[in-house]
């Protein structure tokens, strides 16, 4: 695993205010979060204005514009830019979100963009998600059966597949588990809103085999019950998902198959 050198505090100072762009006349004011390990300083917030007559209208536009036009060293990710790949969640304007599915329009006044809270930063918008994708590589999201294979393919109803809707869906951007205080508070044992809802998708998907043992490693005081159901997963999903409803079918599972 990389040796990550993280900010000294968290106190963020006021940055540079980077000159506007010549000629431009539609300009819309970014603030946007620096912080590089090779700086031996505290984080800071950067000033650019962005010519929204030459830049597309969602706020991944204007990141990147930013870093073509004005300032190459700011780092994001980004893939698909189309809300599929998950890489460029962010915070911004206060919410956890897509940077390539928000509009700018949206928001009123100074644009504001962090990287996802309460994570390690590796630079700038980037935060370092190895223990998020530990966590789901724990609950091992996979097939798991011990019927013989059949001879085309595993087969399911209609109406079992129809219980896939609505977790199948998640493309693991971690705005979730990085919106919920207890997963900020215990994120080194509490598998967080986006793990526990890829692991509801296994549990109730009608071929999967090993129900059971599923349940088993997510009997556990912190893994599962430290959700306390506070909903902020809920709100902040940018595919409109709801993985404290996910989290609360795990726990009826939990008690059901105690009576
Ligand atoms: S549940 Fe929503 S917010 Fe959470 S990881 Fe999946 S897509 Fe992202
Ligand atoms: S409902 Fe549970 S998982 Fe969702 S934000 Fe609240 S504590 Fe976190
Ligand atoms: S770039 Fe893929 S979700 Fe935004």
């Amino acid at each position: 695993m990389v040796e990550l050198t993280l900010p000294k505090n968290s106190q963020i100072k006021q940055g540079k205010t980077w000159p506007k762009p010549e000629g431009a006349t539609n300009l819309r004011e970014y603030r946007i979060y620096r912080w590089s390990p090779d700086d031996d300083e505290n984080p800071r917030m950067d000033t650019y204005f962005v010519d929204m007559d030459d830049c597309g209208p969602m706020v991944l536009d204007a990141l990147l514009w930013i870093k073509n036009k004005i300032d190459p060293t700011l780092t994001l990710r980004r893939s698909c830019r189309e809300g599929i790949c998950g890489s460029c969640a962010m915070n911004i304007d206060g919410s956890n979100t897509l940077a390539c599915t928000k509009g700018a329009e949206d928001i009123s006044g100074a644009v504001k963009v962090y990287p996802l809270p309460h994570m390690p930063v590796i630079k700038d918008l980037v935060p370092d998600l190895t223990n998020f994708y530990a966590q789901h590589a724990s609950i091992e999201p996979w097939l798991q059966t011990v019927s013989p294979t059949p001879a085309k393919e595993w087969l399911q109803s209609h109406e079992d597949r129809e219980k896939l809707d609505g977790l199948y869906e998640c493309i693991l951007c971690a705005c979730c588990s990085t919106s919920c205080p207890s997963y900020w508070w215990n994120g080194d044992r509490y598998l967080g809103p986006a793990t526990l809802l890829q692991a509801y998708r296994w549990l109730i998907d009608s071929r999967d085999e090993a129900t059971g043992e599923r349940l088993d490693n997510l009997e556990d005081p912190f893994r599962l019950y430290r959700c306390h159901t506070i909903m902020n997963c809920a709100q902040t999903c940018p595919k409109g998902l709801n993985p404290a409803k996910a989290i609360a079918e795990i726990k009826k599972m939990m008690v059901e198959r105690r009576v």
